[in-house]
């Protein structure tokens, strides 16, 4: 492994895709709580995961155009905060990066997947159910196959997997996810998804998970704060999000600078603006085959594309956590731990914010950090929205989160 130099600028000479990412799980993972031990696991964890694309320097070009981030690093970092604790520390990359076609890149990805359980003793029996579905001979972007691993203490990850449903072409995907979430038990599951512009991973949580998932992620192209509140099919209304707490979200992410009324209506003037640049994403979980309903709802805001500078980003990311009574010193201390660059010179690097709501369970925020190895994008100057009056701007919790 590369010698560990914190506080190093990046590329050098001699830096290293490995070297620039395992430094980042070393202090992320310090960030977040974890110990010595578990950090040095993990970035050994991470750097297995990566294979030879690691040993690669930073002075060459990404090894292909993994769609995993926007400067094709073939790795992002989030973070999962809940009031009162350590925020959970997640890894999501791309072990086939770098290989010579789509379908070599996903049989790595089955290896490498593979070699965890064999390593941490799980079973991968529900992704194996699915190999055909997900890895035809001659398969289609934009991805094989993305592992995520939390890196809960202990230095053994929980385990995802995300698929593409489109591997056997865009137009079968619809047909790919239904019938994989049948195999995996969930007959009724495909009917209870809401209507979104493409499906764009399948997602399978393996080994010691209290309740693994099975998740459906769509894309939503010019969607408004109503119609995102208007997604979730969480059953029961017991735990399901409510909808003025996802247009509340929705709008604090994307910066509209509109206040909603306690209960979330909209403001005065009606405005509800759409994001046209890039789609927002919804995800889907299902965890019983009972109801045929989903347990779980998440709403992805891809802040950088809706915010100037990473500042900003911040700022919004900031304020969500505030709302659901979140210290937010984790993340501040985590963008510093990835990058020694000024938020203000780049956008980018807080990628996606997220809310997460899973039946039984406290909401959660989640903020996708990039890694950033190869490029970072300049600040851009957004057209601005007209400003609407409030009178309310104090910061508000949501009802007892805080
Ligand atoms: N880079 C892709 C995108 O922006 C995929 C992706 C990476 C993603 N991290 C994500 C999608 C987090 C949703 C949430 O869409």
């Amino acid at each position: 492994m590369t010698a560990i130099r914190p506080g190093v600028p990046k590329a050098t000479g001699v830096e290293t895709l490995g070297g620039h990412t395992a430094r980042q799980v070393l202090r992320l993972c310090e960030a977040a709580g974890l110990n010595g031990a578990d950090s040095a696991a993990y970035a050994r964890t991470v750097l297995a995961a990566l294979g030879p694309v690691a040993e690669r320097s930073l002075a060459l070009p990404p090894p292909d155009r993994s769609f995993l981030s926007d400067d094709h690093t073939p790795v992002e970092f989030s973070l999962a905060f809940v009031p009162d604790a350590d925020p959970t520390l997640r890894v999501l990359l791309e072990p086939g990066c770098g290989a010579d076609s789509l379908e070599e890149n996903g049989r790595t990805g089955l290896r490498i997947v593979r070699e965890m359980a064999r390593r941490w003793g799980f079973s991968t029996a529900r992704l194996d159910e699915l190999e055909d579905l997900f890895f035809p001979p001659d398969p289609e972007g934009p991805l094989a196959l993305w592992c995520a691993l939390e890196l809960v203490p202990g230095g053994v990850p929980r385990v995802k997997v995300y698929l593409n449903p489109a591997a056997s072409g865009q137009e079968r995907s619809a047909d790919t996810v239904r019938e994989a979430l049948r195999r995996l038990g969930h007959k009724q599951a495909f009917e209870a998804l809401p209507e979104g512009d493409r499906h764009l991973f399948f997602a399978l949580d393996l080994g010691d998970w209290e309740e693994p998932r099975v998740k459906v992620y769509l894309a939503h192209h010019d969607l408004s704060a109503a119609e995102a509140a208007g997604l979730s099919r969480v059953g029961g209304g017991t735990g399901g999000p409510g909808q003025p707490e996802v247009k509340r979200f929705f709008a604090m992410a994307a910066g509209h600078d509109t206040d909603t009324d306690a209960d979330g209506l909209e403001a005065e003037d009606g405005q509800d603006p759409r994001l046209g640049r890039r789609p927002v994403q919804s995800c889907h979980a299902f965890t019983e085959t009972a109801t045929g309903r989903p347990s779980g709802f998440t709403l992805y805001i891809p802040v950088r594309d809706y915010a100037p500078h990473d500042g900003e980003a911040l700022d919004r990311a900031v304020a969500v956590l505030d709302r659901y009574g979140v210290d937010p010193a984790p993340l501040l201390r985590s963008l510093s731990a990835v990058t020694p660059r000024r938020l203000q010179d780049g956008v980018g690097l807080i990628a996606y914010l997220g809310l997460a709501h899973q039946q039984g369970r406290p909401p959660r925020v989640t903020a996708y950090i990039s890694s950033e190895a190869y490029e970072v994008k300049p600040p851009t100057a957004l057209p601005t929205l007209p400003a609407v009056p409030s009178q309310r701007r104090a910061a508000r919790r949501v009802a007892g989160s805080g």
